[in-house]
């Protein structure tokens, strides 16, 4: 059975997509900070990595063991990822750098990692978790938008550098999903000190979102899709996982700019 690397295991689309490769029979290699929160996929056989995607010593080392274990990364889930929000003013530098860091950069650091032992088996999966806003982009999520931007247009190129050794690249692209990205999120803009001119938009995003999050969907989808692609003799370039992911974005392609800028900040209201 192929072996499978997941990053971000600990909770919401990894902790899920490892929990269903576990029950499907695949060797789940499952990797976070937070290793405490992974002992109900380690009950059920997943090997636990302690990985922060931010180091690159913590990667490589986590990256040689399953290769030593088990000979072979036939997968890469490359999920772990957060969104600090803010308006692009207002969220401090250091903080955009952290986000780079583990979105893209620690993006960065699984890739080179597995990328050797895949070139000479000739053979591999690499699914980066993107995002619906990685497609367009709106106020106030705009440096995180802008990671998952970067992931976009670096899994394309990587799907073409990387076809002629047999490997695949596909791009997972969840829309607003339940799971503890909101709560990360609003953690981030809590700690938020915006000018008195930005309050009113900061506040009816946070309406906006929470509305979002209330009614949105779980996991599963994503979940399915990952699983999906995995299984897949041929899968797709890009999975949108929940119904506002397929429809925003082509909305955002037929409409003019300022049209859709319109219709976002009305929904601030
Ligand atoms: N939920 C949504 O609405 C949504 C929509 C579109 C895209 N996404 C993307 O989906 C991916 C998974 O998010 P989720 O929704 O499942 O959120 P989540 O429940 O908050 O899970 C995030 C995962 O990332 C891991 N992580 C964060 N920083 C890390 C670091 N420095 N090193 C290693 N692991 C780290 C966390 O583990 P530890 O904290 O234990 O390290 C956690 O397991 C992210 O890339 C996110 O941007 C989410």
């Amino acid at each position: 059975m192929k072996t499978v690397l997941v990053t971000g295991a600990s909770s919401g689309f990894g902790n899920r997509v490892a929990e269903k490769l576990l029950d499907e029979g695949y060797s789940v290699y499952a990797a976070a900070r937070r290793v405490e929160k992974m002992a109900d996929i380690e009950a059920k056989g997943a090997h636990i990595l302690r990985m922060d995607v931010t180091d690159n010593g913590s990667v490589e080392a986590r990256v040689a063991q399953v290769i030593k274990e088990q000979g072979r990364i036939d997968v890469l889930f490359n999920n772990a990822g957060y969104g600090s929000i803010g308006p692009i003013e207002c969220v401090p530098l250091e903080e955009i750098k952290r986000q780079y860091e583990v979105n893209v950069f620690g993006m960065a650091r699984l890739i080179k990692a597995v990328l050797p032992h895949m070139r000479q088996e000739r053979s591999g999966l690499i699914i980066n978790t993107a995002s619906m806003v990685g497609r367009f982009s709106i106020a106030v999520m705009g440096w995180y938008a802008s990671t998952k931007y970067a992931i976009e247009g670096m899994s394309d190129a990587l799907r073409m550098e990387v076809k002629p050794f047999g490997i695949s690249v596909v791009v997972i692209e969840p829309g607003v999903v339940k799971t503890e990205f909101d709560d990360v999120a609003f953690a981030a803009l809590d700690k938020l000190e915006e000018p008195e001119d930005y309050k009113a938009l900061v506040a009816g995003f946070r309406k906006f979102f929470q509305k979002g999050y209330e009614k949105a969907p779980g996991s599963e989808s994503t979940a399915d899709a990952v699983v999906r692609a995995i299984k897949a003799k041929r899968p797709k370039t890009r999975y949108a996982t929940t119904t506002d992911a397929r429809v925003l974005p082509k909305l955002r392609r037929w409409l003019p700019d300022r049209l859709f800028d319109s219709m976002i900040l009305r929904e601030f209201k």
